[in-house]
């Protein structure tokens, strides 16, 4: 469904972010983007999403050229959703008026029923509803930024750090929403994420960054098994005790 090919771009007339990534999200499965803090992370999928323009390389959506296209039209035409890492919703408005603002993009007669089904799957945003988006909890805003992205029916998702912040049972929570939204529509969906184990569980397939290259890839099973892995997230192994006679 997504397609990056050899992409570098960067911000400005400043340094190359990323250096010749290649990645691939099928629909029906949820990819994690995984690595240290400034490899990259934020840029891939913002370059994804068209907020960024690669310098080099192209990205495509079912076998289309969407690489020039940016990111307003690749929601309302292209059937993206993009959720950011942080300023993802709007505090002074409504739960409900927030989840509005996804829909903005729909006919006019599909918005209000599109609005419904989100507080159908989100019985906590259903019941503050009316409620200023400033007054929800961490995990509330990270759901109603998901439900303002899905409000839309987007074919592809791209979530930057859905879990940021958030209590060790909220991660759950919301990884348990994100995995039953690629169960129930058969959604790409791809994912950027600090808890690497955490995203692992949930994630068919993952890419581990570093200094804005592809240092590790695969199955997400296979990862969380790699020795590599642990060496990267966890400090490396114990090394062997050697004993001198
Ligand atoms: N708007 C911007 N303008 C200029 N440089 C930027 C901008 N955004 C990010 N960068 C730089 O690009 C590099 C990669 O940043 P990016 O946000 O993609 O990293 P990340 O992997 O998402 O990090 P984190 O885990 O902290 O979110 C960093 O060196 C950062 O300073
Ligand atoms: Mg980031």
């Amino acid at each position: 469904m997504i397609e990056i090919e050899k992409v570098t771009a960067g911000y400005g007339d400043g340094p190359d972010i990323l250096h010749g990534i290649n990645l691939n999200a099928d629909g029906g499965e949820i990819v994690t983007i995984l690595g240290p803090n400034g490899c990259g992370k934020s840029t891939l999928l913002k370059t994804i999403a068209g907020f960024v323009k690669p310098r080099s390389g192209r990205v495509l959506l079912n076998d289309t050229d969407l690489t020039p296209v940016p990111a307003n039209e690749k929601v309302r035409y292209h059937r993206m959703g993009f959720v950011p890492q942080s300023d993802n919703i709007f505090r002074t408005l409504t739960v409900a008026e927030n989840i509005a603002m996804g829909a903005r993009f729909l006919p006019k007669a599909e918005r209000a029923a599109a609005v419904q089904r989100q507080f159908k799957a989100y019985s906590t945003l259903a019941d503050k509803a009316n409620r200023k988006a400033s007054a929800l909890s961490g995990g509330e805003r990270q759901l109603l930024s998901l439900a303002r992205a899905l409000v839309s029916n987007p074919t592809v998702l791209l979530l930057d750090e859905p879990s940021a912040g958030l209590s060790p049972a909220m991660v759950h929570e919301v990884f348990e929403a994100i995995a039953d939204i690629r169960d129930r529509t058969g959604m790409c969906i791809v994912m950027v994420e600090q808890n690497a184990f955490e995203a692992l569980g949930v994630a068919d397939r993952a890419y581990v960054l570093a200094l804005g290259q592809v240092a590790l890839e695969g199955r997400a099973k296979e990862l969380l098994a790699d020795p590599a892995m642990r060496h990267l997230y966890l400090g490396g192994e114990p090394e062997a005790t050697v004993t001198t006679t």
